[in-house]
């Protein structure tokens, strides 16, 4: 049953996602006590699974993503320290500049390849000397998938030789893993596998996994002792979190393998789009969830008309340029759905 107030297909991103009947089951039922005194039972049991689930001795329960990536921030960072990380990455352009703003922490922002993955060589170019004019380069983050190179799921091997190279230097690793889960399933390998080389790894309930809210950022015991003291400075100790937490545990599971269907859906949906004249992009690049296009020259509006458009016609969807969209598959949208947006496409486009 879908109990959203809209009836429009809604491709805008997969946070659109509101909570299966299971999970409003699941929330109205939920054991709560107050979690900052550490007694909340099905917080615990999330966190408990969260770590279970990407390998590592503990996480905490945060209400978003960007919380998530902050309280890492916090967490592993100094005043003054530097940060290699993606130049097109969630962390660097739509967080607002937390890393310097809560952290103190400043950016070195290196390009990434078209598959999401860090040149490994510009990693280690970007490490600086142990000079005291220098900041101290203290962490390398990566993000998986990788939502502006298109939802690039990102290896098991490439994460291996940033943790590598992490050691090298003696440099932290942390992976926005947002999408963690959706990586793990178009690679086939487990979430474990793409966090075991990180010090510290996030991911989202509230994205794919169709949870209302919250994400967890997972890493050793001590890790999170120190983290869980972060959050409570950015407000984030919440009380009684299990009633959104109950979400959360049915989100891990019984929602993880489905994303597979979304990532077929985003397949179907590059394959109808690849055959209308003006639309330009290569089906191949579309990996997971997420499908990014181009409006071609000739097409005589741009990304926001087009955007004006489609909603006219009950199709949501985000511009990503003036010339380029996002639609992003989730649970909510179906095969038909995605067949009446290509319709919809073909009539607005001829
Ligand atoms: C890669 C990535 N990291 C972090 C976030 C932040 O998540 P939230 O919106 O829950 O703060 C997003 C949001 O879309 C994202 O795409």
């Amino acid at each position: 049953m879908k109990r959203s107030a809209d009836p429009a297909i809604d491709f805008r991103s997969d946070t659109v996602t509101h909570p299966t009947p299971a999970m409003r089951r699941a929330m109205v039922d939920a054991e709560v006590g107050d979690d900052v005194f550490g007694d909340d039972p099905t917080v615990k049991k999330l966190e408990a699974l969260a770590a279970e689930m990407v390998g590592k001795e503990a996480a905490l329960y945060v209400s978003s993503g960007t919380m998530a990536n902050a309280t890492a921030m916090l967490t592993h960072l100094r005043r003054g320290d530097e940060v290699i990380l993606g130049a097109r990455s969630h962390i660097y352009l739509n967080e607002q500049g937390g890393l310097a703003a809560l952290a103190g922490a400043q950016a070195a922002p290196i390009l990434e390849n078209a598959d999401g993955a860090l040149p490994l060589d510009a990693i280690e170019a970007a490490v600086r000397e142990d000079d005291e004019h220098c900041p101290i380069t203290r962490l390398v983050c990566i993000e998986n998938t990788h939502n502006l190179c298109g939802g690039q799921p990102v290896s098991v091997e490439h994460t291996e030789a940033v943790g590598a190279l992490a050691r090298k230097y003696g440099l932290k690793f942390h992976i926005d893993g947002a999408r963690l889960f959706n990586a793990a399933v178009a690679l086939n390998v487990s979430a474990e596998a793409l966090a075991r080389p990180a010090d510290s790894v996030s991911f989202c309930l509230s994205k794919g996994l169709c949870a209302p809210v919250g994400s967890l950022v997972c890493g050793s015991r001590e890790f999170v002792r120190q983290a869980r003291r972060a959050r409570k400075l950015l407000g984030g100790g919440m009380r009684q979190a299990g009633v959104i937490a109950a979400a959360g545990i049915v989100a891990l599971t019984s929602m993880v393998e489905r994303l597979s269907n979304d990532h077929d859906d985003a397949q179907l949906l590059a394959q109808g789009l690849a055959k209308i004249p003006g639309i330009v992009f290569d089906p191949a690049t579309v990996k997971t969830n997420m499908v990014y296009f181009d409006l071609a020259p000739e097409v005589p509006f741009d990304a926001a008309a087009l955007e004006k458009k489609m909603k006219e016609r009950g199709v949501l969807m985000l511009t990503a340029g003036p010339r380029r969209m996002r639609m992003v598959l989730h649970y909510w949208i179906s095969p038909t759905d995605v067949e009446r947006a290509v319709e919809v496409f073909r009539e607005v486009m001829a």
